[in-house]
């Protein structure tokens, strides 16, 4: 990887399947960047151990993952697409930083505490240790920046809380990462409840559309999408549901939302929702069809696999040992 140019770093976790929120918020814009910045996109299976994962699923759905990343275009050779666990040095910097975060600081996380709500039964260490992790994988490749949502706000904040402790105990040994908003990317809605955010974890599957979710599911999903009995198509705080459509249509087409009314302007629902299905499906058709190809290749995506672990591993080394020797291990002989 180049030296000059900025790093960012992402993390997916690899439950549930990738939505067209994912898509058109993130990914869509992801592959923008990969001449930029030096990227690397992480798919965290160690944070998905927090909760029980079905062991073939989870092995399932890590590869999906990243092949599924691969078809949205982001090129494996310019971005470091690799799996947490293949890179032990997460796990081994996650310790140390253990050592520098205060329960208290993680006692006030957000999502720890609706995670516990959820999983009452289970409110284990590594749910609680889940944000140390978290700074882990952003503090080893010395990122700039960390494309996150609203939702992970909290957990980049401790993580610079975290950097920032050690960088005044140690010297400068991380680099600050702060959180990148993209210029541009759709906000897209779940479709039965377009006052939250489409979730790839939400239960209700007719929310969500998958990037994988054959061209009829697609049509049906946004044919049951909610919206409203005033039978007019234009974008407005007070018609979530259309306005979400529109969104979605624009953000599948390249069209503006003023040219999208006026396109729709003497339309019914019925006729917007199937104008609006056909755009995704067909936007969502050459994915699929480049994501079962990979799917075929095995020899090459395991390449993939090996060899962008072994890229980020020799990037993870370095700041490690920088930071055993700060912190005074004993050198290797
Ligand atoms: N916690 C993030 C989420 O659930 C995933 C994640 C893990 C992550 N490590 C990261 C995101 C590092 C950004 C940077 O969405």
């Amino acid at each position: 990887m180049a030296d000059d140019k900025k790093i960012i770093f992402s993390g997916m976790q690899p439950s549930g399947l990738i939505t067209l929120g994912n898509y058109l918020g993130a990914l869509n814009n992801w592959t923008k960047l990969q001449d930029e910045y030096n990227c690397l996109y992480c798919i965290v299976d160690m944070h998905a151990m927090t909760v029980r994962q079905d062991p073939a699923a989870l092995r399932k759905q890590s590869r999906d993952l990243l092949m599924q990343y691969i078809a949205c275009g982001l090129d494996p050779e310019k971005n470091i697409i690799y799996y947490q666990s293949h890179v032990p040095q997460h796990a081994e910097l996650s310790w140390i930083l253990n050592c520098f975060t205060y329960m208290g600081e993680l006692n006030r996380m957000t999502q720890f505490k609706e995670k516990s709500q959820k999983h009452a039964d289970n409110i284990n260490a590594g749910l609680f240790t889940y944000p140390v992790l978290m700074a882990a994988d952003i503090l080893l490749y010395q990122a700039d920046l960390v494309p996150v949502g609203e939702d992970q706000r909290q957990h980049l904040e401790i993580t610079r809380d975290i950097a920032d402790r050690f960088n005044k105990i140690y010297g400068d040994v991380f680099t600050i990462p702060e959180a990148y908003i993209p210029k541009v990317g759709a906000r897209i809605m779940a479709l039965q409840n377009p006052d939250r955010k489409m979730s790839k974890s939400d239960e209700n599957k007719n929310n969500t559309i998958a990037l994988l979710d054959p061209p009829e599911v697609v049509m049906n999903k946004i044919k049951r999408a909610v919206t409203d009995s005033d039978n007019e198509i234009r974008f407005s705080e007070d018609k979530p549901g259309v306005s979400n459509l529109l969104s979605i249509y624009c953000a599948v087409t390249g069209k503006t939302i003023p040219e999208a009314e006026a396109e729709f302007k003497n339309c019914g629902y019925g006729t917007f929702k199937a104008t609006v299905g056909e755009a995704v499906a067909e936007n969502l058709k050459p994915i699929q069809a480049r994501f079962n190809e990979l799917s075929k290749d095995k020899a090459y995506i395991d390449g993939i696999i090996k060899n962008n672990a072994e890229r980020a591993s020799r990037l993870a080394d370095r700041t490690l040992r920088k930071v055993h020797k700060k912190i005074g291990f004993p050198p290797r002989i």
